[in-house]
């Protein structure tokens, strides 16, 4: 887990196993602030935190909830528009059949990672977008992207397809974002090993704590075959008129603790006026109240 020095804001890695006592008394290793994470018991002295938490860590981002519907393309626009609007160079990774994020961006009829694998065009380079908004690049999906689950499934390590076409690319970008669909296979697993953090949206409706536990656990088999990942749960179309979500709201802040983003993203008209404009919500409406929190979720992953 990821943990921030509530002083100097510093980000440290944390092996999740260490932290299993309801509250974890730390100090900061640059600015010697000792502060309390709330898991869960206290340990007799504080834990100095050492392992910085580096720009590579935060460079490649998987959204993952293999639960419908619950904001995963619209935080992978969203957000990439706000860190590209903040001056880094984002690429985002549509690596989803339905197309939904290319459709968003406005690109129809693109070629995608399937012609990339399938050798119709020379190299990634070929494949990739520029949209029309400053610092913000593409690789798009098509509908030919159904036919790689196909072929390459039952190949010997398909999983990493994704990763070692990223590794020619991935410095070029401060940060790479990749759009995952409803379902744990093929494009997913490719995701999750190319990643180094997974954000997963989830609605604080009934059956969202199953959907998270369940990216969470493939996320534990991964860090147990040595793969470095951590995980974020972030809160989205939260609305705080309703009772049943804000149960369910701390049942997750209680069972994830600091792995959920302090940022809360709440269910907003504007945002789905803003789908039927084509317009990340940044240049829908600036002022608008999910424009602002994507805004801050930009700040809480860069911090
Ligand atoms: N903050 C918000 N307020 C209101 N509506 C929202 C908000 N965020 C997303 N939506 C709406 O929720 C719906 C689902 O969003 P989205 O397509 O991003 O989910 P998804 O997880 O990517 O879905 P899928 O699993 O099908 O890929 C869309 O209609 C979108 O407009
Ligand atoms: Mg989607």
């Amino acid at each position: 887990m990821i943990i921030t020095c509530d002083s100097c804001k510093t980000r440290y890695k944390v092996a999740d196993d260490i932290i299993n006592k309801p509250t974890f008394k730390v100090r900061c290793h640059k600015c010697n602030y000792r502060f309390i994470i709330h898991k869960n018991d206290p340990l007799d002295d504080s834990f100095l935190l050492q392992d910085e938490v580096s720009a590579d860590d935060h460079r490649i981002i998987a959204l993952s909830n293999q639960k419908g519907g619950v904001a995963k393309t619209t935080t992978c626009l969203n957000l990439a528009v706000s860190l590209a609007h903040m001056g880094k160079k984002v690429l985002v990774v549509d690596f989803d059949v339905q197309a939904n994020l290319t459709i968003l961006l406005g690109f129809r009829q693109t070629r995608s990672f399937y012609e990339l694998l399938n050798k119709e065009v020379k190299g990634i380079n070929d494949i990739i977008l520029h949209t029309k908004y400053p610092n913000l690049s593409l690789l798009p999906s098509n509908s030919k992207m159904a036919l790689l689950k196909k072929r390459y499934l039952t190949q010997h390590n398909f999983e990493y397809l994704l990763r070692n076409r990223l590794q020619e690319i991935e410095k070029k970008y401060d940060h790479i974002l990749i759009d995952t669909p409803p379902s744990i296979e093929f494009f997913t697993l490719n995701a999750l090993i190319a990643a180094k953090l997974v954000i997963v949206p989830t609605t604080c409706e009934y059956l969202s704590i199953h959907g998270v536990s369940q990216i969470s656990d493939i996320i534990k088999v991964l860090k147990g075959i040595d793969h470095d990942i951590e995980y974020k749960v972030l809160i989205t179309m939260f609305d705080a008129r309703k009772t049943s979500e804000k149960v369910i709201y701390e049942k997750i802040r209680h069972k994830y603790g600091a792995m959920v983003c302090k940022t809360v993203i709440e269910i907003d008209d504007k945002m789905q006026e803003s789908h039927i404009v084509n317009l990340p919500i940044l240049y829908y409406d600036e002022k608008s109240k999910s424009a602002g929190q994507y805004q801050d979720l930009a700040l809480e992953i860069t911090e």
